[in-house]
């Protein structure tokens, strides 16, 4: 049922992979905590040598030292020294954004909702997933609709809460273009696993280009199978949750469809964008996504979920 899932190329995420500058520096700071481990596993493991290659006799004052030395000193200088290395790193991982553009990203059981806020201009809604151009830092405003969850990128950067009643922010800066895997890092429920999401860098141009793609209201059916669905969308009370700009649909409990078809994954990153996945997923969401909202519609034929699909599909 799972539709075969979206395929990425390796190091899409991954932490010791960045692609941006937040994760760079957690990165270095990420060796520099390995390097002590291995440190202290050395310690541990020469001093377990020696006490089983050289029996002594019992040495109460060695054996203080050793423990007030190896117990308390040494873990006080190494934590303290990490502290002092890591400490500095917040305020730059926390450096004002260079465009004026902000996204706002709200947690929800179990998706993501998305909108492009414009310094001059409406909030532009998509779902599961982020566009973001190269070598721009871009803060995001995140909050939760129902429960915590945590959104992370763990190629671009660090991982913020997403808490109900309450605002958190992370400023992204990605250095590299392509595609990158995001996930939902807080346990939120039985479809925890399930909220993903994908972040494609492009260059700023085309970022731009992009955007103004997606401020557009949605295209027009031009097939008779994607007018069929059109019908059948509004006639079936999709609308009812579903938002598509140009449209009688304008519901906003799930994810904004307007502009679908050109999304990077459907399901919150879950199963790969294509006609079949969606009658797939319209007719067993929950055998999909556990405990998901939407409900099934599963009293449609094959053909009108088809011509559904064919329609929000061709919403590129
Ligand atoms: Cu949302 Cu875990």
């Amino acid at each position: 049922m799972r539709g075969g899932g979206v395929m990425l190329p390796p190091g899409a995420q991954s932490i010791i992979e960045p692609a941006g500058s937040g994760a760079a520096q957690i990165a270095v700071l990420f060796w520099w905590m390995v390097a002590g481990a291995l440190l202290v596993w050395l310690g541990v493991v020469v001093l377990a040598f020696i006490a089983t290659r050289e029996p002594r006799p019992d040495d109460a004052r060695r054996a203080r030292r050793l423990i007030i030395g190896g117990g308390a000193v040494l873990p006080t200088l190494v934590l303290a020294a990490l502290l002092v290395y890591a400490l500095p790193l917040m305020p730059v991982l926390r450096a004002p954004a260079t465009v004026p553009l902000k996204i706002a990203v709200t947690g929800e059981q179990w998706w993501w909702r998305v909108r492009y806020l414009p310094p001059d201009g409406a909030p532009i809604e998509l779902a599961n997933e982020l566009r973001l151009p190269r070598g721009e830092r871009i803060e995001l405003v995140l909050d939760s609709a129902d429960v915590i969850h945590s959104l992370w990128v763990p190629s671009i950067g660090g991982k913020v809460d997403m808490i109900p009643g309450r605002t958190t922010r992370l400023v992204l800066e990605p250095t590299v273009t392509g595609r990158f895997r995001g996930q939902c890092a807080e346990f939120c429920g039985s479809s925890h696993a399930l909220m993903a999401f994908f972040v494609e860098v492009m260059e700023p141009s085309a970022f731009d280009d992009w955007l103004r793609a997606q401020a557009a209201q949605a295209a027009a059916p031009q097939t008779p199978l994607a007018r069929r669905g059109a019908q059948l969308f509004l006639q079936k009370g999709c609308g009812a949750c579903h938002r598509v700009r140009g449209t009688a649909a304008d519901g906003r409990f799930g994810p904004d469809l307007t502009h679908l078809g050109s999304r990077l994954s459907l399901a919150a990153g879950v199963l790969p964008n294509t006609p079949q996945a969606l009658a797939q997923w319209m007719a067993h969401p929950g055998a999909i996504k556990p405990d998901v909202r939407m409900p099934p519609f599963d009293m449609l034929v094959d053909h009108e979920r088809a011509a559904i699909a064919a329609y929000l599909h061709a919403l590129q």
